[in-house]
């Protein structure tokens, strides 16, 4: 069953029961070397499915629980190994939705969910992006509209010498550093036929649209500029061209044969993770063969978004320099 989260939704099913679970993989066709996240109606359920948790688990879980936090803890053996896909770890998040929440009470037992899309997809944020890609393959799905965050909950490590972040994620950086100190940043990137990563999640190309994304970092009018010219180039080349940009962007392109879609403006990092998914989506429903897309920062949730962008991009970043 699919359900809505703050962040993207899920496809949830029973984390005790190792045949629900596979269940999930066989709909998504996701390859089983990618654990699940299990969702708890509260912090006070975390004893189900882990054991032995860090010190600085409790301060995590008061303040950032509802909310898109994973955390990677210990794992109790009630947890089947198809959830963890074999590991000593299981990750888990209570989320902020009414109906998840209610789903999780109802169920009465902790819900494993990846997001509901096929494997290597975009992140569903309506319930019409699910049906799109999972259409035939679910039985229901609950829809309470868009949800808010629009990028995946960052997933914490805490089973690491340092607490690491493994996906950037909707809990910016900067709040878990206040709160834990200097934290490590996973820059481990493996390519899609690598097998063994430490979080499948990242897979350098993951969270694509069908059209090729080429993702532009650097300073915003060079960044423009660049992206204008690479623009102009391609629908030479007869490429039907797709830009997404912030809504203050657009004057460098107007009049252009292009197809804009915008996420906002640009210092509202918020609605842009809000948005981010589905205007890449409507960019492929445009039918764009490339699209060309402008980088946020790194600061909040600027992380998130370069990530997903740069996984759209297959792992290429054209940095653009003064
Ligand atoms: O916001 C979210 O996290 C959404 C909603 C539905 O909660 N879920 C989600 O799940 O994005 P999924 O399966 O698409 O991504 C889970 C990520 C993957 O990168 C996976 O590899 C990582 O979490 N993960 C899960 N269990 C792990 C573990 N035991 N150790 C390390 N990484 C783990
Ligand atoms: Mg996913």
């Amino acid at each position: 069953m699919a359900f809505p989260t703050e962040t993207v939704y899920g496809l949830g099913a029973n984390a005790l029961d190792a045949q629900a679970a596979r269940g999930i993989f066989e709909a998504k066709d996701r390859p089983a070397n990618d654990p699940l996240i299990v969702h708890l109606a509260t912090p006070d359920e975390l004893a189900r499915v882990t054991r032995e948790v860090p010190s600085t688990t409790q301060r995590l879980t008061e303040l950032f629980w509802p909310g898109p936090l994973t955390l990677v803890l210990p794992r109790s053996l009630r947890v089947p190994s198809i959830v963890t896909a074999g590991g000593d770890t299981v990750a888990v998040r209570v989320p902020a939705h009414p109906v998840a929440l209610a789903l999780i009470r109802e169920a009465g037992v902790p819900v494993a969910a990846p997001s509901a899309n096929r494997f290597g997809q975009l992140s569903p944020t309506r319930a019409e992006d699910v049906l799109a890609d999972l259409e035939g393959r679910i039985d229901l799905i609950l829809d309470a509209g868009m949800t808010s965050v629009g990028v995946e909950s960052t997933v914490l490590s805490l089973v690491m010498s340092q607490p690491t972040i493994l996906r950037p994620g909707g809990v910016s950086r900067e709040a878990l550093e206040a709160v834990l100190g200097s934290i490590r940043l996973s820059t481990h990137r493996v390519s899609a036929d690598e097998k063994a990563a430490p979080s499948p999640g990242t897979l350098a190309h993951h969270y694509a649209p069908q059209a090729r994304v080429v993702f532009y970092c650097g300073p915003r009018t060079e960044m423009l500029a660049r992206m204008r010219q690479a623009a102009l180039e391609l629908h030479q080349q007869g490429k039907r061209v797709g830009v997404l940009l912030a809504d203050n962007d657009r004057a460098y392109f107007s009049g252009l044969p292009l197809i804009l879609r915008t996420v906002g403006a640009q210092d509202n990092l918020e609605g842009i993770a809000q948005r981010l998914f589905s205007t890449l989506r409507a960019l492929d429903d445009a039918g764009v063969e490339v699209i060309l897309a402008r980088d946020f920062g790194v600061e909040g949730l600027g992380l998130a978004i370069r990530d997903r962008l740069t996984r759209a991009a297959g792992g290429q970043v054209t940095v653009v320099s003064d």
